[in-house]
């Protein structure tokens, strides 16, 4: 879905899909030599991390295996519920394994510091985090990222695997969503 199709429903768009695949394969260019010679597990968050890793591993020349987890931080709105739960857990084992682990977007960072040392203490070798997004006005804990897309200014946003109540995940870009849809113009993140 393009942003003319979503109309008034968007407020305005912040990247353009065309930003977003330069800067991961500037991202994946640097990926591929710092894990030159080493075979990759990425991890991406379901379900908003669908894109970031289709693209990401795209651009990458490395070998990469693919495994997925589930994790609950949000309900259907736009507010953190500062709890993490596991809704589906990896297939692979990460033991010793190079983790690159991919989100969409880092807001508070509750949920990658939790996956990050979830991931560490079963054993992986290292794990390096890879983010679309980041709302640096946001973070409420500290959050060691390897890759960052783009910093955003802490407004909500959808497009690009990030959905409001399920929708706009198709959206190619990242945009902020207009008021009228969720509500009132006073969301607290
Ligand atoms: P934390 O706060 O743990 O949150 O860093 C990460 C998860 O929260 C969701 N999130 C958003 N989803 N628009 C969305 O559609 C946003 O602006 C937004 N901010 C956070 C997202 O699922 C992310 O993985
Ligand atoms: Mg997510």
């Amino acid at each position: 879905m393009d942003a003319a199709k979503m109309g008034s429903d968007l407020e305005r768009v912040l990247i353009t899909n065309d930003e977003m695949q330069q800067r991961l394969k500037e991202i994946a260019k640097q990926v591929d030599a710092d894990f030159a010679g080493r075979s990759i597990l990425m991890v991406g968050v379901l379900k908003g991390a669908v894109m970031v890793m289709a693209d990401l591993s795209r651009h990458l020349q490395s070998d990469v295996e693919m495994d997925w987890m589930a994790v609950s931080s949000y309900g259907s709105g736009t507010k953190s519920s500062g709890v993490v739960r596991i809704l589906k857990d990896l297939d692979s084992d990460v033991h010793e394994r190079h983790v690159l682990l991919a989100e969409d977007i880092i807001d508070s960072g509750l949920t990658l510091a939790w996956l990050k040392e979830n991931l560490e203490a079963r054993g992986a070798a290292s794990v390096t985090i890879v983010t679309a997004l980041r709302k640096p006005d946001a973070l409420k804990v500290p959050v060691e990222v390897g890759y960052v897309g783009f910093d955003i200014p802490n407004e909500f946003v959808v497009g690009y695997g990030l959905d409001y109540a399920g929708k706009y995940r198709n959206l190619d870009c990242v945009g902020t969503l207009a008021p009228h849809v969720y509500g009132g113009d006073d969301v607290d993140e």
